[in-house]
C-alpha cells in the first residue's frame, strides 16, 4: 500500500509558520516534541497488559496524586514521557501537569525558552483496564523569557491567552487534534512510518445536535438549569425541543470531545452540589482551557454554564471548574437557562417520584 499522500504534521507546521515571517520556529519545535511524546504514549497504551501497565495502579510514591486520585502506572509513565520529551527542546520556561503538585523547573543544564507547557498526560485513565479510548491534553502559554525558575503565578493566564492547544486520542487510530489559533486540524498517526498525517483540515462543529453527554448518575446533584436542559432532551419529540436526543457517557473526556469535534454534540460536567467544596470535576488549566480553545476554534462553544471558559482567570494551578462544551447553539441554550433561574416543576420526569427515566 503506497505511503499516504497526506501532508505531514511537520509540513503543515512549516506552511503555517510562513504566515508569520518573523516566527522563530520555536513553537513548531515544541509542537513536534509534544507530538513525539504523544506517539510514545500511544505505543505504551497500546502495549497494555503486555507490559503489565494495563490498568495497574502506580507503585511509585504514594500513588495518590495532588487531585486525591489514585494514579495508574500509565499516568506516571505518560507524565514522565511528556517531561523527558519536552524538557530538552530549549523552548520551555517551565511545565505544569495534572500529575505534579508544583510547576516543573527545566533543569539548568538545558536551555530555557519562552513557553509554558501545561498538560494532562493521560485523560480518562480510569478506562485503561477496559480498553476504552484515552488521550493526552496540552496547552501552550507564553512564559517568562529571562530564564528564571517559573512560579505558579506565571500560569495564571486566561484560556484566551493560549498560544496553541490540542489533544491526542489513543483509540482505534491515534490522532492529534491541534489549533495554533487558525482553526483546528486533525492528524492521523500512520503507524507504518510513525508520522502524523493531516487528515482533517479546518474542522467545523455542527451548531446543532441531538446528542448530549453527561454522567446521569449525578442527576440528584445538578443545579436547576442543567436539570431543565437534560429533562427537555429526555422529553424528546413530545417536549419543548420537538426532537429526540441520544445520550453518551464514555468517562473519557478526550473521547467525548473527539466525538463532538467530528459530529457535534454537547458535553456537560457541570459544577454540582455533590461536593460543595469543589467547583467541578474537571481542571481548568489542562483540561477545560485547551478543550475550550479547540472547540471555539472549530466554531463550537465552551462555557462554565455562566461564563465563556476562555475568560476565566485562574486562581490556582489545579483549580477545578464546571465544564460545558460542544455545538454552539446547545451551549448558548444552556447559558441562557443559567440566566433564567427556574423553580423545577414537580411533573418534570427528573423530579417525578420514579427514576430519572420513566419506567
Ligand atoms: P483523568 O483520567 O485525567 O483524571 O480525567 C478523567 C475525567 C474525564 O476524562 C472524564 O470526563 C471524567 O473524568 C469522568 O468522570 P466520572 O468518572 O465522574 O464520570
Ligand atoms: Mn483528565
Ligand atoms: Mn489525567
Amino acid at each position: 500500500m503506497p505511503i499516504s499522500h497526506h501532508v505531514t504534521l511537520t509540513q503543515f507546521l512549516i506552511s503555517e509558520r510562513q504566515r508569520f515571517p518573523k516566527a522563530s520556529g520555536n513553537l513548531n519545535g515544541l509542537l513536534l516534541d509534544i507530538a513525539v511524546a504523544c506517539k510514545a504514549i500511544s505505543s505504551a497504551v497500546a502495549m497494555g497488559e503486555l507490559t503489565g501497565n494495563g490498568g495497574a495502579v502506580a507503585e511509585e510514591g504514594g500513588n495518590i496524586n495532588v487531585q486525591g486520585e489514585t494514579q495508574k502506572k500509565l499516568d506516571v509513565i505518560s507524565n514522565r514521557v511528556f517531561i523527558e520529551r519536552n524538557e530538552r527542546c530549549g523552548h520551555l520556561a517551565g511545565m505544569a501537569s495534572e500529575e505534579m503538585e508544583l510547576p516543573y523547573q527545566i533543569p539548568k543544564s538545558y536551555r530555557r525558552g519562552k513557553y509554558l507547557l501545561v498538560f494532562d498526560p493521560l485523560d480518562g485513565s480510569s478506562n485503561i483496564d477496559v480498553n476504552v479510548s484515552v488521550g493526552s491534553i496540552f496547552s501552550i502559554l507564553k512564559g517568562p523569557d529571562d530564564g528564571r525558575d517559573v512560579i505558579e503565578a506565571d500560569f495564571m493566564q486566561t484560556g484566551a491567552t493560549q498560544v496553541a492547544a490540542g489533544y491526542a486520542i489513543y483509540g482505534p487510530t491515534t490522532m492529534l487534534m491541534l489549533t495554533v489559533g487558525n482553526g483546528v486540524q486533525g492528524f492521523t498517526l500512520d503507524p507504518r512510518i510513525g508520522e502524523f498525517m493531516l487528515t482533517h483540515r479546518d474542522i467545523q462543529i455542527p451548531p446543532d445536535t441531538n446528542e448530549f453527554a453527561i454522567n446521569a448518575s449525578n442527576s440528584r446533584f445538578w443545579q436547576a438549569p442543567i436539570k431543565r436542559y437534560v429533562d427537555e432532551c429526555l422529553k424528546g419529540k413530545t417536549g419543548p425541543r420537538g426532537k429526540d436526543f441520544n445520550m453518551r457517557w464514555i468517562a473519557s473526556m478526550v473521547a467525548e470531545a473527539h466525538r463532538i469535534l467530528m459530529r457535534g454534540g454537547v458535553f456537560m460536567y457541570p459544577r454540582d452540589t455533590k461536593d460543595p467544596k469543589i467547583a467541578g470535576r474537571l481542571r481548568l488549566l489542562y483540561e477545560a482551557n485547551p478543550i475550550a480553545m479547540i472547540m471555539e476554534q472549530a466554531g463550537g462553544r465552551c462555557s462554565t454554564g455562566e461564563k465563556p471558559m476562555l475568560e476565566i482567570v485562574p486562581k490556582e494551578l489545579h483549580q477545578r471548574i464546571g465544564l460545558i462544551f460542544g455545538s454552539k447553539n446547545e451551549v448558548n441554550r444552556i447559558e441562557k437557562y443559567h440566566r433564567e433561574p427556574i423553580t423545577p416543576k414537580s411533573d418534570e420526569p427528573l423530579f417525578a417520584h420514579r427514576s430519572l427515566f420513566r419506567d
